[in-house]
C-alpha cells in the first residue's frame, strides 16, 4: 500500500443507511455525489436488516466504527427508541432518519425528512403548502416526519388517511395539537377534493397503491409520492390517470433529507440540485 492509499483508508468514514427492504435505496449514491461536491472521502453502503435486529444492527455498526447511519423503512420509530438524545423535530415525529454517532460513545437522533419534503415542494417544485387542502396518505414513520413541518408551513387543512383506521386516528389526534388535522376514511375522503396528496405508504415498495377513492384532485393538484423507482411508482401512475394536474415522485426529497443528513455529519451544505439532475434527469416526467 502507498502512503497515499494507507492515509485515505486511515481517514475514510463510513456511513450507511439501513433497512428492510434497502437494496433499492439511491441513498449511497446521492452521499457519493455530495462528498464529491465537497472534496470529502467517504464510504456509505445499504445495509438490509432482518426484522427483530435492528437495535442490535445500530450497535454492531457503532463498534464497526461507523460515523452516521440513515434509517428508513419500516426502522424510523424503532429508532426514535434507541437514541441517547434526540433533536425536537424527531421527539415531535417519534421518528428518526439520521443518527449520529458521537465521539463519546453516545447516539444522537434526527429527523430530516419533513424539511426534505417541504424543501423539494417549495424550492424544487414552486408548490405553495400555505392554504392548501392537503391529503397525507399514510401513518407509520415516514408519515410521523413530515406532519408537523407541514402543519407548521400553514395549509388550510390536512386530512391523514390510512389502511388500518386505528394507527390513522391515533396519529391524527397526537398531531392536533399542531394544527388543523383530521382522519377521514378512505370513505370519507371522497367526499373531498385536495390540492395536494402525498403518499407517505411504503405500499410502492411491492408495487401496491392505498385503495383511495377516485376525485380527489383539485384543479392544479400535485400527487408527490414519498417512493420512487426506476419507472413511474403505481401511485403516479394511478393519480395521473385521476386527473392530478402534476405529479413527482420522493427523489427530491431525498436528495434534500440527505442534504441536512450530510450537514449533520460534516458540516457543509450540498448543492441538492445538482445532485437531483445526476440521479433523476427526468424528474417529472417520472
Ligand atoms: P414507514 O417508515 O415507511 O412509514 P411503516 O412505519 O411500516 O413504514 O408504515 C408503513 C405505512 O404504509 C403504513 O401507514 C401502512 O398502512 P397500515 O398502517 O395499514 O399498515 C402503509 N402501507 C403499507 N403497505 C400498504 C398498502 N399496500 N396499501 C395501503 N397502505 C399501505
Amino acid at each position: 500500500m502507498t502512503a497515499d492509499l494507507f492515509e485515505f483508508s486511515l481517514v475514510k468514514k463510513r456511513f450507511a443507511v439501513i433497512g428492510n427492504p434497502v437494496a433499492h435505496s439511491k441513498s449511497p449514491e446521492i452521499h457519493q455525489i455530495f462528498a464529491q461536491q465537497c472534496n470529502i472521502v467517504l464510504d456509505y453502503q445499504a445495509i438490509h436488516v432482518d426484522h427483530g435486529g435492528f437495535a442490535q444492527a445500530l450497535r454492531n455498526l457503532q463498534a464497526r466504527g461507523f460515523a452516521g447511519i440513515n434509517i428508513t423503512v419500516p426502522y424510523k420509530q424503532n429508532a426514535a427508541e434507541q437514541v441517547d438524545s434526540i433533536s425536537k423535530r424527531a421527539r415531535v415525529a417519534n421518528a428518526v432518519n439520521t443518527i449520529k454517532f458521537e465521539d463519546d460513545g453516545s447516539m444522537y437522533g434526527d429527523n430530516t425528512d419533513g424539511e426534505g419534503l417541504l424543501r423539494d415542494l417549495e424550492k424544487n417544485l414552486c408548490q405553495s403548502i400555505c392554504d392548501s387542502k392537503i391529503l397525507v396518505v399514510g401513518a407509520g414513520g415516514a408519515a410521523r416526519g413530515i406532519l408537523e413541518p407541514i402543519l407548521a408551513a400553514k395549509p388550510e387543512m390536512v386530512a391523514i388517511t390510512n389502511r388500518t383506521a386505528k394507527r390513522g386516528i391515533s396519529i391524527s389526534n397526537e398531531f392536533l395539537q399542531y394544527g388543523p388535522v383530521s382522519w377521514q376514511s378512505f370513505d370519507q375522503v371522497s367526499e373531498l377534493s385536495f390540492d395536494i396528496v402525498v403518499n407517505a405508504t411504503s405500499a410502492s415498495l411491492t408495487g401496491d397503491i392505498p385503495n383511495l377513492p377516485n376525485q380527489i384532485f383539485a384543479p392544479g393538484s400535485l400527487a408527490y409520492d414519498m417512493g420512487y423507482g426506476e419507472q413511474s411508482t403505481p401511485f403516479i401512475i394511478w393519480a395521473k390517470k385521476q386527473g392530478a394536474a402534476r405529479t413527482a415522485n420522493g427523489l427530491g426529497m431525498l436528495v434534500e433529507q440527505a442534504a441536512s443528513s450530510f450537514k449533520l455529519w460534516h458540516q457543509v451544505e450540498p448543492d441538492t440540485g445538482a445532485a437531483l439532475l445526476a440521479i433523476c434527469p427526468n424528474r417529472m416526467q417520472s
